[in-house]
């Protein structure tokens, strides 16, 4: 039985050494080891929620103008790499510029992820890694902030003695007088969650960006507690952004030149626009207040309008809140990509039931059918948890049998992780043992490699309109580029720029990789 974990380390490490790996390992390993990153990578395409390649990156703005050096590592899902650039924001008023090297730096900063055990232990990890640089540095300060901050509070202070600075993430604001803090030798701490406070004033200054695709938060925290999940303990009550903030951002992206925004939220399809302040308070309001509220379907249309040549996806939906109105705006706007991520969790509506997702295996298989009527070429990806308290071999069939209903493009599959406080850790037992998690999920991981094959095969020999994204990462010759279905696609440069649309005809794939050729500019 192979550990996934382990195998996710060892192809992360020979991706990131690609040439030296010729000289240590013999051919064979080699040759075993590039089967795993094709399959690894068949796993990671597309993946713009939690980018393994990405975990740990500092940010780094493109202007310099303090004195002062802050260097900031972020992990998790990208609403943390979003609000690392809020933090990066708030922090240059204060005069620090951002620094990529963490020795020069007298702030170091780590935005963090609670969703699994495995993404604390990383974290936990990489503070102890600090040690040195504090001896070396008297005056180094560090601090943590998101979703561990918020979930340990000041506990955190306690367990990891180094730690001078606890910041929520709904208190970013606070920094400037927390620095002071510290500053005179005092450890400060400020997790105190909000029911309205969403940034929208803040612009967040991209780093480390490729100036052609952007992430807009539109929505902060969720209300749907999932027995098996955190993050409404971390990120607080779910608000929605003001509308115009989200589109005058939109526009300022559009006059820099960038060619996609993405929509981010925890449950976009929930997003609510009343005048400010917490979901659960719009029931309150009266009729007249309600119907002049923007909902999602809404925003996504009056996004899509700001300019028709920058293409607009969203990010995460689910099931109970994706309307019919949503699916016939993106059918109605070309610059709407055909693309929703849609998390389905378990195929067994006892599962789902203890899950406490709101919605049963035939409400997600209604949702499915309606995309595939409505938007017959759209892409859909999931987020399964597999081996969650009680699941037998029947229910890890039923998921099996509800990924071969959809044939996804691709997923995001995890062996459930137990995390404190919530409702399955208090009231439910984490009882399906480790081998039998292990061996589930890599026969849904299996399951999805088939699926993903497919998905690309259906590609090869169409020819579709490309966003050209990076130089790819094999090739300098070469772009990545992605399709509306947010399939990516490798071809020669040829004579196109980056943030240019070409259509590329989809000539070859694997389960990883589609590749192609320039037909014409778009
Ligand atoms: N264990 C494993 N996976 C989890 N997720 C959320 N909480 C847990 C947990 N405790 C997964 C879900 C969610 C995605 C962002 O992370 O699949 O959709
Ligand atoms: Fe967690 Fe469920 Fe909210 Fe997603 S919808 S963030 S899984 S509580």
């Amino acid at each position: 039985m192979f550990d996934l974990s382990k195998i996710w380390h060892f192809y992360d490490f020979l991706r990131k050494k690609e040439v030296s790996c010729h000289f240590v390992i013999n051919i064979n390993t080699y040759l075993c080891a590039l089967k795993f990153i094709a399959f690894m990578e068949s796993l990671d395409q597309g993946n713009k929620v939690i980018d393994e390649s990405k975990q740990g990156e500092a940010t780094v703005l493109n202007t310099s103008v303090g004195d002062k050096k802050v260097y900031i590592e972020s992990y998790g899902c990208q609403m943390n790499f979003s609000d690392s650039e809020i933090v990066a924001s708030i922090l240059q008023k204060e005069g620090y510029s951002t620094t990529k090297n963490i020795e020069e730096a007298e702030l170091v900063f780590v935005n963090t992820c609670s969703i699994r055990e495995k993404a604390e232990d990383t974290v936990r990890k990489r503070l102890k890694s600090f040690r040195k640089l504090k001896r070396n540095n008297k005056k180094l300060k560090v601090g943590v902030l998101g979703c561990m901050a918020e979930r340990l509070k000041s506990k955190l202070l306690e367990e990891e003695k180094l730690v001078d600075l606890i910041v929520g993430p709904d208190a970013y604001r606070d920094l400037p007088s927390l620095l002071e803090e510290i500053d005179g030798g005092e450890k400060a701490i400020n997790v105190l969650l909000s029911m309205e406070e969403t940034y929208a004033d803040i612009a967040p200054v991209r780093y480390g960006s490729n100036g052609v695709t952007a992430f807009v938060t539109i929505m902060r925290g969720c209300d749907n507690m999932c027995t098996f999940c955190v993050v409404p303990f971390t990120r607080g009550r779910e608000r929605s952004r003001d509308t115009e903030s989200i589109l005058e951002e939109v526009r300022q992206l559009s006059e820099q030149g960038y060619k996609e925004v993405t929509l981010l939220g925890q449950n976009v399809d929930s997003y609510l626009w009343y005048g400010g302040g917490p979901k659960k308070h719009f029931k309150n309001l009266s009729e007249i207040e309600k119907a002049s509220s923007i909902n999602f379907a809404q925003l996504l249309k009056k996004v899509a309008e700001v300019d028709s040549t920058v293409r607009v996806r969203f990010f995460t939906s689910n099931p109970q809140d994706m309307t019919n109105e949503v699916f016939e705006v993106m059918a109605s706007k070309e610059n709407i990509c055909n693309f929703i991520h849609l998390p389905f969790q378990s195929g067994s509506d006892r599962i789902l039931d203890l899950m406490n997702r709101g919605y049963t295996v035939e409400k997600y298989k209604e949702r499915i059918d309606k995309i595939k009527e409505i938007l017959p070429d759209c892409a859909i990806s999931h987020d399964i948890i597999s081996g969650f308290c009680s699941e037998t071999e029947e229910d890890h069939q039923a998921t099996l049998e509800l990924m071969d209903y959809v044939t996804f493009d691709y997923g995001y599959m995890f062996n459930y992780s137990e995390r404190p406080n919530t409702y399955a850790a208090k009231k439910l037992t984490d009882d399906v043992p480790e081998d039998v998690k292990k061996r589930r999920l890599a026969e849904i991981i299996q399951r999805q490699r088939e699926h993903s094959f497919i998905r690309n095969k259906s590609y090869v020999g169409n020819t579709y309109k490309v966003l050209v994204e990076t130089v790819s990462k094999k090739s300098e010759e070469e772009f990545l580029g992605r399709n509306s279905q947010n399939a990516a696609i490798i071809f020669p440069k040829e004579d196109a720029k980056l943030g240019d649309y070409v259509h590329v005809l989809v000539e070859d794939c694997n389960s990883a990789t589609l590749k192609g050729r320039i037909v014409s500019k778009a």
